[in-house]
């Protein structure tokens, strides 16, 4: 990707989507997908609830994957049909359970039995019935950073499989709802695809199990999790999409006709977003210099809560490269985006890119110090 100079004069901070990108990485995503009968995407909207991306992505025919009642409007807004939203979440309210089951939505991935019996509750107050798949913690460890592995049996995700029969039989005794799968998500930013392999068997075995006592899904739906590499945005800036479809296709046995599903999120919009920043000052300390950008930690918070690498650039400058951290203007130690980067140096006022931030970037910005929140701008 070139940059020309309109970056340059963007009003900073902000995020520049490359809307070019997104259709072409839906594209392959779509295709690649669609080699298997029965598998059906839903975007997972955490990753980037921006209008103008979920239209990009509904238009492909995606389904969404919501966590919040708001969500799920959003998602309707830009034209996902309630038939293929799903909702997922530790814990979600009476006012977004309502929200749901009035626009009719596909399917509740839920993760707890009382949460269930609320559903139930509240669908038969509205006089319908709700369909639910079980969130279970298969105890598959997703290998990726504590923050973001969720399939294993010391955090807060799912139903544990000692305890899946049990809840299993319960909900089936809920006359207001429609057990119709299981939902599995391990984790995020996963590159390695024998993590998705462990899955495929680990699911088989749980189904197996299951089948021999007569239960059977016509769902089951894996979740997200396929990562991208942060470390050359310039590289391959489509993920992976066909390995890893291919691994699920290989491995997992699925019982005859049942409809598979999956909600990756960071994998369609990781690449296609950018940061772009000025720089304020170039600060020299004893042994460091520091780059003190006018983007901070509220404007991109995955590097401070995760220690997220993304690669930075200066496309100001083609002069000799040297070292620097490069932070932010916000009075905390985390408030920084890299050490020892090595930029072409640098100079107030040039124009820094932070890459591959289209996933969990403009969406997890506050305005935290009361500052603006990032703007957008499109090309492509
Ligand atoms: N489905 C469920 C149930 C999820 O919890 C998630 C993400 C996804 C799908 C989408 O996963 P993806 O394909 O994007 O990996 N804020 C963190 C990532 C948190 C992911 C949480 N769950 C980050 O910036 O890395």
């Amino acid at each position: 990707m070139t940059y020309d100079d309109t970056i340059g004069r963007l009003p900073t901070p902000c995020y520049y989507y490359n809307l070019e990108l997104l259709d072409a990485t839906l594209k392959n995503v779509a295709e690649e997908s669609s080699r298997y009968p029965g598998f059906h995407l839903h975007y997972a909207v955490k990753a980037n609830a921006n209008p103008v991306l979920l239209k990009r992505i509904s238009s492909f025919g995606l389904g969404a994957d919501c966590v919040s009642g708001n969500e799920v409007l959003r998602a309707l807004e830009c034209g996902f049909p309630a038939g293929k939203i799903v909702y997922a979440g530790v814990g979600k309210n009476d006012r977004e359970i309502e929200t749901a089951l009035a626009n009719d939505i596909f399917c509740f991935n839920s993760e707890s039995l009382p949460e269930v019996e609320v559903i139930n509750n509240i669908a038969g107050r509205m006089h319908k019935t709700a369909r639910v798949a079980l969130r279970v913690n298969p105890n598959v460890d997703a290998n990726t950073h504590h923050y973001i592995t969720t399939g294993i049996e010391e955090n807060k995700f799912g139903i544990y499989l000692y305890d899946l029969e049990r809840v299993i039989g319960a909900v089936q005794k809920l006359s207001h709802i429609e057990l119709i799968g299981l939902h599995f998500h391990i984790g995020s930013q996963i590159t390695d695809m024998n993590v998705f392999r462990s899955l495929c068997l680990k699911v088989n075995e749980i189904q197996e199990k299951l089948r021999r006592q007569g239960i059977t899904f016509p769902h089951i739906n894996f979740g997200g999790g396929l990562g991208i590499d942060y470390d050359r945005p310039y590289g391959e800036p489509i993920a992976d999409f066909k390995s890893y479809f291919e691994t699920f296709a290989r491995f997992y046995e699925a019982p005859p006709l049942q409809q598979i599903h999956f909600e990756p999120g960071r994998a369609i919009v990781a690449h296609c977003g950018d940061l772009i920043a000025k720089v304020l000052y170039v600060k020299e300390g004893k042994k460091k210099k520091f780059v003190v950008l006018d983007a901070g930690m509220n404007d991109l918070l995955r590097p401070a809560l995760y220690q997220a690498f993304h690669k930075i650039e200066n496309i100001a400058s083609d002069k000799p490269e040297e070292k620097y951290d490069v932070v932010g203007p916000i009075c905390e130690s985390s408030d920084c985006f890299g050490k020892d980067v090595l930029l072409n140096s640098v100079s107030r006022g040039d124009t820094i890119v932070i890459h591959s931030t289209g996933a969990y970037g403009e969406v997890m910005a506050s305005q935290y110090n009361l500052r603006e929140l990032p703007g957008t701008f499109y090309t492509g």
